[in-house]
């Protein structure tokens, strides 16, 4: 809901307030935002509104009528540069006459039911249109410029968002440096500022660092939203943790370069920026033009960090995924890619089809290498037709094959990129991104096409129908294997030049529209070099993304806990992948391999056709038990327990009937035996029963301990050891047994470990990279009133 109270300003979600009022000047002080409190007059909001009577030394004052505001020491709604806010501004336009000095002031207010979606790039929405909307038109009556900054309230989730837009009202030309999407200042500085870097194949490193009388900057100047930095960003307390205590979560529906900036000014106060980024950025607006920045999407809870993410992942599976596949469970798929690289052809792709049906995979995808000269890295790319030695029956003959055998079949592309060595390349040296007789640097030996041109975005969407429809397609890979360099369109003046990586994005996006429109029932994946372009603008196209090239499980644990602070799970692609991993070389049970890609949307990537028969039984096992609980792992509710040497998720069906939850070690510490599993999210009045995936291991795995319980000496990898190996299992603990929800989130005492001493029956075996999948199903109706 929002009122407009006189002057003030309250919007209200489901458990958050978010207050702001118009100055006397026409500046919009920020007032407030958490958890929910009732504002029911402009009067009671006195307590929140900073009484000003003189100005601060050495500041600059607005104007000889208010010789006591300062613009740097207020809370703003938008900053804009030149007027005292010496502070990051929210917009920066250069005027006709070079003067970089804006002032944008209330003109008017709209208040109206819906959300409107942008017209310029992918927005949020909501099936139910239970969204309220405030349009605040704000006049630079200096330049004759309007600014309209639009909030969407989400009735029914705990998430607002902003979005902004520049109006050339004047009848001069203007250049726009940066049009921000969010600014949210903060009265106080004690925040703790959390972001997630990383580079390829170890995407989402978390970063907490503490905001101070400095600048903290997060952004992307790739081109895409990129693994170096992901837009999501978080603000919280010191003392907050997984379930108590404030947290602020910011994220940007955009897939190009992102913007975020804390900053403490000289009076304390933490203003909080986020959009696009301004390095590198302009655009020229003529009269009448405008120019639109993308989405930005904000949310608070003091439910600590899980309840900021729940509100987070129900947004984005809610009011961002959409289409066909937004509530649909996802197959499980078996990519090519690591089984045979760019080495395939329909004989080996359909034998490991066949090898992926027999363990219960659902959809087979083939990978890179189909198409043109594909046969590595250096030449093919951009030439979209399937290379017959390879598919003799081409995309058709190969998709009816592998339907026979029982599976989907997907493809992958990657659309925005040619090799200089290819038909397309030769044919259009003009539709690449790079500078006119200059020297260009390369990367994956490709280069990017230059989608700021729409001859591009037409021609490669057209290439995209036609292989989309050569045969019976259910799942498209979506790839793009660079970031940018040598920033420059063959198609633009050279006073656009710094609105390419804009009108880059813009034209993906609106191929991306184009291709989603016309093939509604494909399950889209998103992919840039794994985790490059994890991001809400990509997610409103593609309900799931490749999160990391990197599947080993070990690396995967650290970074699905971090994508979840921001993403829901059925947004992540992970795969089980062979072992030793092709990424880390690191040796990890399959067991866990699979315990933790079955937290994302499973998938295998690996060569079923070599693997030994335990594996293909245990694989054959974790599918059925992935399928028995899918719809509870893809679209339950998500929580982090703990994080470190251990991690512990769970994951609770809507109706909290049913619960999957797990541990991950990294690493064995002798003589500590005793470990805790503890559920969230239960009923606490019901009861459940609480199992564990019982393992079994293999004799090797003890070493010679083994010979302190055989009668006969058995020497490490002689024949007896292999012999016996092959035989004998070792049983790994049973859980079994009935309780109630309330009991059981105190936390499970689980059976004793293993401790560098002792094994008898019913230990668990929990050594370096082990993990532990347990399962709470609800048994019988609430046995008392729940009050919880
Ligand atoms: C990068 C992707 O992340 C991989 O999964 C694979 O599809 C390769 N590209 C193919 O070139």
């Amino acid at each position: 809901m929002i009122k407009q109270l006189d002057n003030l300003f309250v919007l209200e979600s489901k458990n958050t307030t978010y207050a702001f009022h118009v100055l006397e000047t026409g500046h919009l002080e920020h007032l407030y935002y958490g958890k929910k409190i009732q504002i029911n007059s402009s009067l009671e909001a006195v307590s929140l509104v900073e009484k000003r009577v003189v100005l601060a030394g050495n500041a600059v004052y607005y104007n000889d009528e208010n010789k006591s505001l300062g613009l740097e020491d207020v809370c703003l709604e938008m900053s804009s540069y030149g007027k005292g806010d010496i502070r990051e501004p929210f917009i920066e336009v250069t005027h006709a006459d070079g003067s970089y000095t804006s002032d944008f002031l209330f003109e008017k207010a709209e208040i109206r039911q819906g959300k409107k979606p942008l017209e310029t790039l992918p927005s949020s929405y909501e099936e139910n249109n239970r969204v309220d909307e405030l349009v605040i038109t704000l006049k630079d009556k200096n330049y004759d410029l309007t600014l309209e900054l639009t909030y969407s309230v989400f009735l029914d989730h705990d998430v607002i968002t902003r979005s902004s837009k520049i109006i050339n009202t004047s009848k001069d030309k203007i250049t726009l440096q940066r049009l921000m999407s969010n600014q949210i200042d903060f009265n106080d500085n004690d925040y703790i500022f959390t972001s997630f870097h990383g580079a390829w194949a170890r995407e989402m490193k978390k970063h907490d660092v503490p905001v101070g009388p400095y600048k903290l900057v997060n952004e992307s100047v790739c081109g895409c939203s990129s693994n170096r930095a992901n837009p999501f960003v978080m603000l919280s307390r010191k003392t907050t943790s997984e379930d108590t205590g404030e947290c602020y979560g910011f994220n940007l529906v955009y897939s190009g370069n992102h913007y975020e900036c804390v900053e403490v000014g000289a009076f304390g106060k933490t203003r909080f920026i986020g959009g696009i980024n301004p390095t590198n950025f302009e655009f020229h607006l003529e009269p009448n033009e405008n120019f639109e920045a993308p989405e930005a999407v904000m949310t608070y809870s003091n439910q600590g960090f899980n309840g900021m993410s729940q509100n987070m992942h129900e947004f984005v599976r809610e009011c961002i995924v959409r289409g066909t596949w937004k509530k649909k469970t996802r197959p499980v798929l078996l990519n090519s890619w690591e089984a045979s690289y760019f080495d395939i052809n329909e004989k080996k792709l359909l034998n490991l089809a066949k090898a992926g049906k027999d363990v219960g995979i659902e959809l087979f995808v083939m990978d890179d290498g189909w198409f043109g000269a594909r046969d590595n890295d250096t030449k093919g790319l951009g030439d979209w037709t399937a290379n017959k030695k390879k598919l003799p029956q081409g995309i058709a003959g190969l998709a009816k094959k592998v339907n026979a055998l029982g599976l989907d079949f997907g493809i992958w592309v990657e659309p925005e990129m040619v090799n200089v060595d290819s038909d397309l390349y030769r044919t259009h040296p003009e539709w690449t991104m790079e500078i006119p007789n200059k020297p260009h640097s390369e990367s994956r030996n490709q280069r990017i096409l230059d989608f700021a041109n729409p001859e591009v975005v037409e021609y490669m969407t057209k290439q995209m129908e036609n292989v989309f429809s050569a045969g019976n397609i259910a799942y498209v890979k979506w790839d793009m294997n660079r970031i940018f360099s040598d920033v420059y369109s063959q198609y633009l003046p050279a006073t656009k030049q710094k609105e390419v990586s804009h009108r880059y994005i813009m034209g993906v996006y609106k191929m991306l529209e184009s291709l989603n429109k016309t093939f509604p029932d494909i399950l889209f994946e998103g992919c840039a070099s794994g985790g490059n372009r994890f991001d809400l603008g990509m997610l409103c196209y593609f309900p799931q993304i490749w999160a990391s090239d990197d599947s080993d499980a070990i690396y995967r644990v650290e970074a699905q806990t971090n994508y979840s602070y921001g993403y829901p799970m059925s947004t992540v692609g992970a795969h089980v992948s062979d072992c030793p991993n092709h990424q880390t070389l690191r040796k990890t049970p399959i067991a866990t391999r699979f315990t933790v890609a079955s937290f994302g949307v499973l998938g295998y990537e690996c060569h079923l056709g070599e693997m030994s028969k335990e594996d293909l039984k245990e694989i054959k096992t974790q599918i059925e038990i992935y399928k028995k609980y899918r719809e509870v792992l893809q679209f339950g509710t998500f929580y982090r327990t703990r994080s470190g040497n251990m991690y512990e998720w769970s994951c609770v069906s809507k109706d909290k009937s049913k619960a999957v939850g797990m541990i991950t070690q990294l690493l064995f510490n002798p003589n500590t035996s005793y470990e805790t599993y503890t559920p969230k999210g239960l009923k606490p009045n019901s009861k459940y029963h609480f199992t564990n995936r019982q393992l079994e291991f293999n004799l090797k795995e003890f070493g010679s301990l083994v010979n302190q319980v055989s009668p006969i000496h058995i020497k490490q990898n002689g024949v007896l050891h292999n012999v016996a190996s092959s035989f004998i299992k070792m049983k790994g603990e049973k859980e079994d047994f009935i309780t109630i929800g309330d009991i059981l989130m105190q936390g499970v005492k689980l059976k004793q470990g293993f401790g560098a001493t002792g094994y008898a029956d019913d230990i668990r075996f929990f050594q370096d990279f082990y993990s532990r999948m347990y399962f709470m199903e609800e048994i019988e109706e609430r046995l008392l009133e729940n009050k919880g």
